[in-house]
């Protein structure tokens, strides 16, 4: 009897236990991997802006190329606050917002993006990515559907789109969270910048319309074309540079990379673009509150 009562509890507290688990589970999840809805990309409805999918969209050759791959529709302050330093360091240069979501005529003027058109050199634009990618080495990929399929379809979308941009058109590709606090006219014409010793970062990049900024553009994108993975978060992205480079320099070693190194492709230490570890940020923003 005594001994049947135990066994009761304990299977009993090994059910709850169990409960508890999947629940935590169940929560964490959810939570850390909000279901992405990017099916904006593909809408033709409400569309305010400009279309950047022909060769009616002639950006010059110095200009800088922001993507927003969200479906709001809308640019958060911090997002404003990027596009606006990078319009006010490079005056001469043009500054193109590419949305893969519609833009109404109404969020044009109520949204943070009426006070970015203050500024002459900051020109919206929308893309539609299937459109936008034809006649390129993604075309197929992008129309195969890869991108709805990946477990990371804002953030993969992004990271191909950065790369198509550059091979189409040339230029500066910065993400919406880099703030410019000098002009990055005075850099190399072909960039971009470790994240670690082990890994270079996509966050900010130059390929110029140079011969070295052509070929390691068109290496970067047929490096997509053929080892795109819509299971590994970093592979389409960090990835990507990162391999290119190992193949492009004369050393695999990530620090030894340099202008020197990679054939005139030149890359910057984590302290010019990075000087947080994006592990460390966290940790950061504790002692800083
Ligand atoms: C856009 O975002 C800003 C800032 O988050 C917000 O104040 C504004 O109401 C939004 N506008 C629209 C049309 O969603
Ligand atoms: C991706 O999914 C959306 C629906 O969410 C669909 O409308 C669109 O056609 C799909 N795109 C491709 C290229 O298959
Ligand atoms: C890369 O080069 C640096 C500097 O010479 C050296 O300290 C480091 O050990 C090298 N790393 C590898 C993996 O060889």
């Amino acid at each position: 009897m005594l001994l049947q009562k135990g066994y009761v509890t304990t299977r009993r507290r090994i059910i709850i236990a169990g409960l508890i688990l999947f629940l935590v589970l169940y929560v964490f999840t959810s939570w850390s991997e909000p279901a992405e809805d990017i099916s904006c990309h593909y809408l033709e409805v409400d569309d305010a802006l400009p279309s950047a999918d022909d060769y009616s969209f002639s950006p010059s050759d110095k200009s800088i190329f922001f993507h927003e791959t969200s479906c709001t529709a809308n640019l958060t302050s911090r997002q404003s606050c990027a596009i606006e330093s990078a319009a006010r360091a490079h005056r001469y240069f043009e500054i193109h917002v590419l949305f893969s979501s519609p833009v109404s005529e109404a969020t044009l003027h109520e949204s943070n993006l009426k006070e970015l058109t203050i500024f002459d050199n900051i020109r919206f634009s929308r893309i539609h990515i299937v459109k936008y990618a034809e006649g390129t080495p993604v075309a197929d990929l992008v129309k195969s559907g890869a991108l709805n399929r990946t477990q990371w379809k804002i953030s993969h979308t992004s990271d191909v789109l950065r790369f198509l941009t550059l091979y189409k058109w040339g230029g500066i590709y910065l993400d919406l969270d880099v703030v410019v606090a000098r002009t990055l006219d005075h850099l190399a014409k072909n960039w971009a910048a470790r994240e670690s010793n082990t890994a270079v970062a996509t966050g900010a990049l130059a390929f110029s319309r140079d011969e070295i900024g052509r070929s390691i553009a068109t290496a970067t994108i047929r490096e997509i074309q053929t080892n795109f993975r819509g299971d590994k978060w970093g592979y389409n992205g960090p990835g990507v540079i990162t391999r290119v480079l190992k193949k492009m320099c004369t050393t695999n070693n990530v620090t030894l990379m340099s202008a020197a190194y990679c054939g005139g492709f030149e890359v910057y230490k984590p302290e010019f673009f990075y000087p947080i570890k994006w592990q460390q940020e966290r940790n950061i923003l504790r002692r800083a509150s």
